[in-house]
């Protein structure tokens, strides 16, 4: 037994009674050598066994002695060995008496007070990190579950910690709270750019891009990065937005922005591959929330109108309106598909395509060249 142990001990595994491995082998000759002439003698007792899957899986299986299991361990024709583990079913979670602007994303047609009903699936956006932006976020809210980390802050004189504005824990809130969010399971990464009065320079900003990134590839896990601030259109915010999209393939969610004209007089709602968000208000027929941004560089609308999240007191929920909030829900939705095995950019071309077309009342006549498209999940 005790060779066991150290062989589970290497492989990280804990031990329970009835433990099977499953070891991945270069080819079929390995495994009478490995095994000598028992194998054809081992076979089928114990539960021991063998599969080959088209020209170039071989595997073993089976609850083996000590003795093998070492030689199995420290053979270089194992090219792979795990314990026997459990998959669990892909399943859809129903979170009843959801807020709208989560059960919006469940149901292809308008809500009614009746529809309360957000329907996703388990995986909520795991092993996704999500590099938020904003004003900070409040780590300590038990709403996040202990899934925020700070990790950079390029505010101006600021206690690190926290989020004095509450901008950036609202729209934390309906990016990964447990309560308000999308992806309910996701990382949430908190690099600060919003100073006490909650806006942010253009240098700290960049410079809030350039961390994430690099912290982005150090990692090499699933990441987002959000920003939901808005500035006149701006040639060098674009231009580095569009690098990340074109040259690390890691996506970048911005807002439409909340003064009724065209999203492409501003940044960086107008910079090429980001996935720009407009508001509309799921409470009244998805009409168009009269302060959004409209235009050719809106890709797609979600929630915008008094949207619950998480307030900075650990126990309140409090209302926001903007396209920040619908940026949150968009950035929750990539995170989500993310976490569903679209990578990269096909996270946000999964975004688009799900989309529901034509329900936004009006738009064809008064805004012809908006898309007519509202976020959903499955
Ligand atoms: C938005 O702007 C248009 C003109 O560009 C105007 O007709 C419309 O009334 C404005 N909407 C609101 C809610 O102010």
């Amino acid at each position: 037994m005790q060779k066991f142990i150290i062989i589970a001990a290497i492989l990280g595994i804990k031990l329970t009674n009835a433990v099977k491995f499953v070891a991945q082998i270069s080819d079929t000759k390995a495994v009478s050598e490995i095994f000598s002439q028992n194998f054809e003698q081992m076979n089928g007792e114990k539960g021991i066994g063998a599969i080959n899957i088209g020209k170039s899986f071989q595997a073993i299986y089976g609850d083996f002695p000590d003795s093998i299991l070492e030689a199995m361990y420290y053979d270089g024709r194992i090219m792979a060995m795990s314990m026997d583990r459990k998959l669990t079913a892909a399943e859809y979670v129903v979170q009843a008496n959801a807020p709208p602007h989560l059960a919006r994303l469940s149901q292809k047609a308008p809500l009614l007070k009746s529809d309360t009903t957000f329907i996703y699936h388990s995986n909520a956006g795991i092993g996704v990190d999500v590099y938020l932006l904003d004003t900070g976020i409040d780590a300590k809210n038990p709403g996040f579950e202990g899934r925020v980390q700070k990790v950079a802050d390029y505010a101006t004189g600021l206690a690190f910690e926290g989020d004095p504005h509450g901008h950036g824990t609202a729209v934390a809130g309906v990016i990964g709270s447990a309560q308000f969010g999308v992806a309910k399971k996701c990382n949430l990464f908190d690099v600060r750019i919003g100073d006490a009065d909650g806006t942010a320079s253009l240098i700290s900003t960049l410079r809030a891009l350039e961390h994430a990134t690099k912290l982005a590839a150090v990692t090499n896990r699933p990441s987002l990065v959000v920003i939901p601030y808005t500035m006149e259109k701006n040639v060098v915010l674009n231009s580095a937005l569009e690098a990340i999209v074109r040259d690390l393939s890691i996506p970048v969610i911005a807002a439409a922005g909340n003064t009724n004209q065209s999203a492409c007089s501003i940044s960086p709602a107008s910079a090429y591959g980001v996935l720009t968000v407009g508001s509309i208000d799921v409470t009244k027929n998805d009409q168009l929330a009269p302060f959004t941004n409209h235009g050719e560089c809106v890709d797609v609308f979600a929630a915008g109108v008094r949207v619950p999240s998480v307030g900075l007191d650990s126990y309140s929920e409090i209302q926001r309106s903007g396209t920040s909030m619908s940026t949150g829900i968009g950035s929750g939705l990539v995170a989500y598909f993310m976490s569903l095995g679209f990578y990269g950019m096909d996270a946000v071309n999964r975004v688009k395509s799900l989309s529901v077309s034509g329900i936004i009342p009006n738009m064809a006549q008064q805004l012809p060249s908006t898309r007519n498209s509202i976020m959903q999940n499955m």
